[in-house]
């Protein structure tokens, strides 16, 4: 028999060899990947690519680079994004409080060139999560989180950095890559994002899963729960999706409802629990009336109750 492929992923820094290499790595780390978030997430590690991760909220992106960073024994380096970001807290700042001590300490006789030399050094800056991610000695995992918070003018800089992987401070010169990290930015689709940037990316698309597989995440995630239980939970979360909701529930919120279920002892979604617990996968007012109105009648009348049984 020949050494399998997988044997390499024991090694802490491992580069995947397969995709299936990159799927079992995943699941190996509690992440189940869908197939094609285990083929990009297999070329991102390949062609060294950033990825651009967009879908609704709590579908797995944020947790997609956690994941990977654990699989691949690297260090997670998170960008979270907001509006109003800007270089200094994404990229570098002076450290000016430190640079002032610096120059009260100097005696009164060192000359301005002198102190300045001094007071523009690395020993100075401050590494936010762009720099540190390129100025790490190992590989990191860089997780640019909800860019699409962001404004126009960061993607731009963001670019600049992501496709020279250098950072140049005008004090101190050019900053390159000692390592190249594995790059994911995510998005909640709030704003489309410029063209070049996706052009720089290969893109993933996250939607919500499919019943199969849902089922098999919440059943990750509560163990405990009976799995008839978490069959018709999962169906009833998409039966919810598939009404027309202000914010329809996500995978999070199937988690959180079936850790609820397990805490009240649920043996049974019926009509009754169903409306106890509905605030916890439903959270717009207008949403709970409609929701609690179309869905707990069917729950009533047992339709689910046969689907689950087969
Ligand atoms: N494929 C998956 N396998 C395991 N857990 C998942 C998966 N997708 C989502 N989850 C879980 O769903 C929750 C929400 O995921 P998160 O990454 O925060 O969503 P997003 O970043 O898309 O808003 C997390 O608790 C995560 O563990
Ligand atoms: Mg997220």
């Amino acid at each position: 028999m020949s050494a399998s492929p997988s044997d390499a992923l024991s090694s802490t820094t491992s580069v995947p060899s397969s995709v299936q290499d990159v799927s079992a790595g995943l699941r190996a780390v509690g992440y189940l990947p869908g197939e094609s978030t285990a083929l990009v997430s297999y070329l991102a590690t390949r062609l060294g690519k950033p990825v651009l991760v967009e879908g609704p909220a709590g579908v797995g992106k944020t947790e997609l680079a956690k994941a990977l960073s654990k699989y691949l024994g690297r260090e997670l380096v998170r960008l979270q994004c907001y509006e109003g970001l800007d270089e200094a807290k994404a990229l570098y700042e002076w450290n000016y409080r430190k640079q002032l001590l610096r120059i009260q300490a100097e005696a009164s006789g060192t000359g301005w060139d002198a102190v300045q030399e001094d007071i523009f050094g690395e020993e100075f800056l401050l590494a936010r999560p762009l720099m540190t991610a390129i100025a790490s000695e190992q590989p990191v995992v860089l997780l640019i989180d909800e860019i699409d918070k962001t404004d126009q003018e960061f993607e731009a800089m963001l670019l600049e950095v992501l496709s020279d992987f250098q950072i140049s401070i005008p004090e101190l010169g050019r900053i390159e890559a000692r390592t190249h990290p594995i790059v994911l930015l995510t998005s909640n689709n709030t704003r489309e994002l410029t063209e070049a940037l996706k052009r720089r990316c290969l893109y993933l698309w996250l939607d919500y899963p499919s019943v199969e597989h849902e089922l098999e995440i919440v059943r990750l995630h509560t163990p405990d729960l009976q799995e008839s239980v978490a069959r018709r939970l999962v169906e009833v979360i998409h039966m919810v999706r598939g009404l027309d909701l202000k914010k329809p529930p996500s995978i999070a919120e199937s988690i959180d409802w079936a850790r609820a279920l397990v805490l009240l002892g649920a043996d049974d979604i019926d009509r009754s629990v169903f409306e106890r617990t509905l605030s916890i996968i439903v959270k717009h007012r207008t949403d709970l009336d409609l929701v609690a109105e179309r869905v707990g009648v069917k729950l009533d009348g047992g339709i689910l109750g046969r689907v689950g049984s087969g």
